[in-house]
């Protein structure tokens, strides 16, 4: 689950057990390098703190442990100004010093260590951090031992922070750097007024509206490959298969890529549809912000499709019995949906008669209300 501090988002990205296994495998190779030397670790704070801790009840043999000061970050950029060190009460000339430090990324804070350790004397100075960004790394001075090597992407999370927050955080996450958006299923039966409402909604909060029935109309008028597939489905008030729809989705998804939002109308309508919009939109570092059903009863929405169809010429809406046909299908696979999207707290829903502008009323709430609760 993704995580708020401040104004950001961050998502899980390296795991408490990757964590501890990468410091065994630190500590392992560490010990056996050392021999029988007796190092003095010194933690680098405030960051290391979390590390040094796991790290020493790792560390085999007997050890020294102590912490210095020195800060070079100011919100998620590293800043070029290295302050002094302080803390440091030991006496580590003729020692064999190891540096613990949590994350070495431009390696300023590196360079201060060497220059001030370079001066006292020690017999052996080791650097070993947990994380490394090599993207990010402008030095050419050496790390002994790297835990994990990450992306130049910002991290927090095991004593890690952003400005002041996460530190606490026993696994570590990774900066989201995809904005809010806005991005919302709408459900209803045929007829329930979701295209109209999702013209209203577009324009109103600046969103694409992808209705997958629209796309795979466009489609088979202009004679695709895509359309004669979806041809024989839709004309006998099938749905079309997963897979297909799927993909044409993505299509739709990743020709908007500025959009501040999508409203998907018609898809997904069934629980498995459901769950690979959610992998799909995590592999795109997004998510739904909720979804909002149009309820509306079953006579009305008739008298209201076979208006349509008689103006549209659409033949699944002239025809009563494939309109019930369309009924049964969502009552069957839609309503599990529900069951899907409350256990995720993403379901709404909304009455859907009314005047045009009264339903856009109500449904704006309810995004309004998302968009604070994000
Ligand atoms: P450097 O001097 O650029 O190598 O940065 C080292 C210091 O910057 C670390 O000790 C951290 O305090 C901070 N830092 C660097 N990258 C991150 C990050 O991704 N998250 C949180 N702090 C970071
Ligand atoms: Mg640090």
């Amino acid at each position: 689950m993704k995580i708020k501090l401040h104004d950001k988002y961050f998502t899980p990205f390296v795991s408490a057990k990757e964590i501890d296994v990468a410091l065994d495998k630190m500590a392992a190779k560490m010990a056996d390098d050392l021999g029988d030397e007796i190092p003095v670790f010194i933690g680098v704070l405030n960051g290391s703190f979390m590390m040094v801790s796991d790290f020493v009840k790792k560390y085999p043999k007997p050890c020294e442990v102590s912490f210095v000061k020195l800060a070079s970050y100011e919100g998620v950029e590293s800043t070029e100004d290295i302050q002094h060190l302080i803390g440091l009460s030991e006496d580590v000339s003729g020692r064999t010093v190891v540096i613990l430090e949590d994350i070495i990324d431009t390696g300023n804070t590196l360079e201060s260590i060497y220059d001030i350790f370079g001066g006292k004397g020690t017999k052996d100075l080791r650097i070993a951090t947990l994380f490394h960004k090599p993207e990010a790394y402008r030095k050419d001075l050496k790390i002994d031992y790297i835990g994990i090597e990450i992306p130049n992407k910002f991290i927090v999370g095991y004593g890690l922070d952003y400005n002041g927050l996460g530190r606490d955080l026993p696994e570590v996450y990774q900066i989201k750097n995809t904005q809010h958006m806005t991005n919302i299923v709408l459900f209803g039966k045929p007829g329930a007024g979701k295209g109209t409402q999702a013209e209203f909604l577009k324009t109103k909060y600046n969103l694409v509206h992808i209705s997958t029935g629209d796309v795979f109309r466009f489609n088979m008028k202009n004679d695709t490959e895509l359309g004669k597939l979806a041809k024989s489905f839709i004309h006998e008030g099938q749905l079309v298969p997963d897979s297909v729809t799927i993909d044409m989705l993505q299509a739709e998804v990743e020709k908007n890529t500025d959009a501040n939002g999508f409203i998907f109308d018609g898809f997904p309508r069934t629980a498995a549809q459901a769950k690979a919009l959610d992998v799909f939109l995590e592999s795109k570092n997004m998510e739904l912000s909720g979804t909002v059903a149009l309820e509306a009863n079953d006579e009305v929405l008739i008298e209201r499709l076979l208006e349509r169809g008689k103006v549209s010429g659409r033949a699944d809406d002239q025809d009563e019995t494939k309109i019930r046909n369309r009924f049964d299908e969502y009552n069957e696979k839609t309503a599990p949906l529900i069951d899907f999207y409350t256990t995720q707290e993403k379901f709404h829903s909304v009455n859907g008669i009314g005047s045009i502008a009264d339903i856009t009323g109500r449904l704006s709430a309810v995004i309004d209300l998302l968009n604070v609760k994000a």
